[in-house]
């Protein structure tokens, strides 16, 4: 290959991510509840030798949202178990909260599914935007930004030292002399930070891939800084090409003064897609699909995902000016919304909302395969990405149209593999699995076990 690999991951969201999506594609409505819709999309982007496939993971749903969109927000390691037995390479990445989790079972959960796949496993860590979930988790308040993103350093912290507790050879299988495995090769964790106080090992062995791959999505400068010490994958929604190659630069940057190779932090924005035989069909798809958005959704939408509640505000009037003068924002999708209202005094949230992207912040691509392959590795050959979270806009269409046609266009460039290589996520990816010993993250004083008097196995 005469560039460095592209790598894809196809992100799964019913019927498409559009928003109108589930307006236009024929299957019953229904279907995006049963397994099979979620078989049928990681077959196919296995068929396509994608790196991966993605779940997300909304912890509380905000009620506009049910009668806007399909909602199917099961737990993801559930339906990626699932996915594991009917496929055979593809990996699987599931969106875990630090916020509203636990390390010890978060770690477990993560590490089940490493094994059940055989090495197949990603966590997308998030610290969840939407304060809905801290009713459903009967907590009294959300946790502000800048908080969350404190404890979620602890919490991968202590997610890690859960999978190493136990050293790669600690399973010897000594049937002779009835040693299943040797307990001297067991580590405890023991992890005592500011939020967190973790302490009993992995109840199973450390998982084919040691640690599965660590993603992460977060844009803020706090969410970058958690991604440039730990991330091993960052996906983002970089607004334009000089964007992103000034983001993934930062990134790198940052990765390295944490003492990280930069070249094993890969970043794939989020890219929907929607695609035609010629641009003005793929065009007309697209037009189709945003006849048939709502407004209502749309500043409904915009202000859930920055983290507000969108029942607690008119949309006919400007957002409270106490919103963006002063307070933090709760993420940096709320940052953007406030910038535009700062820009924008007196405009109508309805109207704010319309001109800000939904979603996960992603650009969107309308044209046929050949341009889209052009896209692609303009982006790569100006050192803007690694390669893409493709968001197909209708599912399964546009995912089968770019395994089927874009894919080969890739291949032919000698940009993308002609096949799997490797088993594993890690080795799809080029990246180092990590040994027990050289456990990559250094113990601060206040947190080493010797230093609290306790005795490290
Ligand atoms: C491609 C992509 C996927 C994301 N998936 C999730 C998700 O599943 N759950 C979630 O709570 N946030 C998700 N996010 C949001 C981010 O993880 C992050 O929580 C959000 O951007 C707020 O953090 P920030 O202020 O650091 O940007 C996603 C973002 C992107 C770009």
């Amino acid at each position: 290959m005469s560039k460095r690999p592209l790598h894809f991951t196809a992100f799964i969201w019913p019927n498409g991510y559009h928003e109108s999506a589930w307006r236009v594609v024929e299957d019953d409505v229904r279907g995006v509840l049963g397994l099979r819709y979620y078989t049928d999309i990681a077959r196919t982007a296995e068929r396509g030798l994608l790196d991966s496939i993605f779940l997300a993971d909304n912890m509380a749903i905000a009620e506009y949202r049910a009668t806007h969109l399909p909602q199917t927000q099961f737990d993801p390691i559930s339906v990626l178990s699932a996915l594991a037995a009917v496929t055979d390479r593809i990996g699987l990445i599931g969106t875990g909260s630090t916020t509203y989790s636990k390390p010890w079972e978060l770690a477990r959960r993560f590490a089940t599914l490493d094994h059940l796949s055989g090495g197949r496993a990603g966590w997308n860590i998030v610290t969840t935007v939407t304060p809905l979930a801290a009713a459903a988790f009967g907590e009294l308040a959300h946790p502000e930004h800048a908080d969350r993103y404190a404890r979620a350093h602890e919490f991968v912290d202590a997610v890690t030292r859960v999978w190493d507790s136990w050293d790669d050879d600690a399973v010897i299988g000594d049937r002779e002399n009835g040693v299943w495995a040797d307990r001297g090769r067991l580590r405890d964790p023991r992890f005592h930070g500011q939020h967190y106080d973790v302490d009993g090992i992995q109840p199973f062995p450390r998982s084919p891939q040691g640690h599965p791959v660590l993603v992460q999505a977060g844009q803020s400068a706090a969410g970058v800084g958690l991604a440039a010490r730990y991330a091993e994958l960052v996906f983002s929604g970089p607004p334009s090409l000089d964007a992103a190659v000034a983001f993934r630069s930062d990134l790198h940057a940052q990765a390295a003064a944490a003492g990280r190779d930069p070249e094993h932090v890969l970043v794939l924005p989020a890219l929907m897609i929607t695609l035609g035989g010629t641009e003005a069909e793929a065009r007309g798809r697209a037009d189709r699909l945003e006849e048939l958005a709502s407004p209502e959704f749309r500043w409904q939408n915009a202000l859930y995902t920055a983290g507000l509640d969108p029942d607690a505000y008119d949309p006919d009037a400007p957002l409270p000016a106490q919103l963006w003068t002063g307070q933090a924002a709760p993420s940096s999708r709320a940052e953007r919304l406030y910038a535009a209202a700062r820009a924008r005094p007196g405009v109508p949230l309805r109207e704010l909302a319309q001109d800000l992207t939904s979603g996960a912040g992603q650009t969107h691509f309308v044209g046929t395969p050949e341009q889209l392959a052009d896209h692609i590795t303009a982006w790569q050959d100006a050192g803007a990405v690694d390669g893409f979270t493709i968001m197909g806009s209708t599912l399964p269409y546009e995912l089968a149209a770019f395994v089927d046609e874009v894919v080969p266009i890739l291949q032919r460039r000698g940009r993308y593999r002609t096949e799997y290589t490797g088993r594993t996520l890690r080795e799809h990816l080029g990246l180092r699995r990590p040994g027990t010993s050289a456990h990559a993250i250094p113990v601060p004083a206040s947190m080493d076990p010797r230093a609290l008097g306790r005795e490290q196995r």
